[in-house]
C-alpha cells in the first residue's frame, strides 16, 4: 500500500476536473465511504504496530489535503456555471439625477450677490422671540405682529423674549449678524420661514427666503434700488417689470415692497425692504448715528415662480418627478 502514489494519482486527476459532476466522482472515489481513501484506513488495521505509525498520520495528512481540494474545486467550478455576462448587450439606462428648481434658483442667486461682493450666512430656523420680533422693533403688543401668524414652540417660558418658535421671516439675522461684525459688510442669508397661514397658489406655510444686509456709512436708498434691479437684471435675463411701492415693516424706515409684473399682467409682491431703523441698529450695539445701512426679503419660491413660469407654489413640495425633470438641463 502506498500513500504517496495515491496521492499522485488524486491530484492529477483534481487539476482535470471541470465540472460539477467530474467533482462529485472524484469526491466519491477518493473521500466516498467505500472510496480509495477509506479503503487505505481500513487495510491499516491489518498492519503492525510500526507500519500503523508511519502510513497513519500520512493518510490523515492525505485526507486533509484532498478535503480541501475538494472545497476550492466547489467554488471554482459553482464560478464558472453561473451565467455568463454579454458585455456585448446594451446596458440599462441609469436615469441620472438633477437639482430640485429652489436648489437650482437658490444657487444662482448666490452667485449673482457673489458676483456683488456679498457672502452668503446661515442662521438658526428655531428662533426666540427676541430676535424674531422683539428686537426687530416689533414688540408682544405691536399691531405688525399679526402679519406674521406663528408657529410657536411649547415649552416653559424661563425670562421675557425667550419664547421660541419656527422663525417668521430671515430678518432675525440681522440683529445676530450685526451684534458680532463691525461694518462695513454686505450678507445674504438664504433660508427657510415658516407661518402659520392658508395656504394657496401663491402661499405655503413652509417657504424659502432670502435676507440681505448691507451696512456702512454712506448705504443710501439708491444703492438699495441698484443692487435690486441688477438682481432682478442678471436673475431673470430678460425685461422684467417691477414697482417699489412704500410700505411698513418695522424695522426699517422708510420701507417699501417691490412687486413684479407676471406674464397674465397681475401684479405679485417679491419682497420687502427698506432702510435699516435706527432702534435696530441700537438693539444691535451699533450707534445709528454712525451707520446706515439697507436690508430686504425676498421670497425665492415666488421668485422661481417666476423665473420658471410655475404656476402653483405648491407645487414645489409636491414631490411630483414629473414637475422636477421639466428643470432637467
Ligand atoms: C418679511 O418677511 C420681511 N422680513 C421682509 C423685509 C426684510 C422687509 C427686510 C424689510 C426689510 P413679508 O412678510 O412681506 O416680509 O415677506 C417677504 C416675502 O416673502 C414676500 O414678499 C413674499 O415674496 C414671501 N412670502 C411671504 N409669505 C409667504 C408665503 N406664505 N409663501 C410664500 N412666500 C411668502
Amino acid at each position: 500500500m502506498n500513500v504517496s502514489n495515491l496521492r499522485e494519482e488524486a491530484l492529477k486527476e483534481a487539476e482535470a476536473i471541470e465540472n460539477a459532476d467530474q467533482l462529485k466522482s472524484f469526491e466519491i472515489k477518493y473521500l466516498g465511504r467505500k472510496g480509495k481513501l477509506n479503503d487505505v484506513l481500513g487495510l491499516l488495521k491489518t498492519l503492525s504496530i510500526e507500519e500503523r505509525r508511519e502510513l497513519g498520520p500520512k493518510a490523515q495528512k492525505l485526507k486533509k489535503e484532498l478535503e480541501e481540494i475538494v472545497a476550492f474545486k466547489t467554488k471554482e467550478v459553482s464560478l464558472e456555471s453561473s451565467p455568463q455576462i454579454d458585455i456585448t448587450r446594451p446596458g440599462k439606462k441609469q436615469e441620472l439625477g438633477q437639482l430640485h428648481p429652489l436648489t437650482k434658483i437658490q444657487n444662482e442667486i448666490h452667485d449673482i450677490f457673489m458676483a456683488m461682493n456679498f457672502s452668503v450666512v446661515d442662521g438658526p430656523e428655531v428662533e426666540t422671540e427676541h430676535y424674531n420680533f422683539d428686537a426687530l422693533n416689533i414688540p408682544p403688543d405691536h399691531p405688525a405682529r399679526d402679519a406674521w401668524d406663528t408657529f410657536w414652540i411649547k415649552e416653559e417660558v424661563k425670562k421675557i423674549g425667550s419664547r421660541k418658535l419656527l422663525r417668521t421671516h430671515t430678518s432675525p439675522m440681522q440683529i445676530r449678524y450685526m451684534e458680532t461684525h463691525e461694518p462695513p459688510f454686505q450678507i445674504i442669508v438664504p433660508g427657510r420661514t415658516f407661518r402659520y397661514e392658508a395656504i394657496d397658489s401663491s402661499h405655503e406655510i413652509n417657504f424659502h427666503q432670502l435676507e440681505g444686509l448691507m451696512v456702512g456709512k454712506n448705504v443710501s436708498v439708491a444703492n438699495l434700488k441698484y443692487v435690486i434691479e441688477t438682481f432682478m437684471k442678471k436673475l431673470f435675463k430678460r425685461k422684467i417689470e417691477f414697482l417699489f411701492r412704500p410700505a411698513y415693516f418695522p424695522f426699517v424706515e422708510p420701507g417699501m415692497e417691490v412687486d413684479i409684473k407676471l406674464e397674465n399682467g397681475k401684479w405679485l409682491e417679491m419682497m420687502g425692504a427698506g432702510m435699516v431703523h435706527p432702534r435696530v441698529f441700537e438693539e444691535a450695539h451699533l450707534n445709528p448715528k454712525d451707520y446706515q445701512g439697507f436690508a430686504f426679503g425676498m421670497g425665492i419660491e415666488r421668485l422661481a415662480m417666476i423665473k420658471y413660469g410655475v404656476p402653483d407654489i405648491r407645487l414645489f413640495n409636491s414631490g411630483d418627478l414629473r414637475f422636477v425633470k421639466q428643470f432637467k438641463k
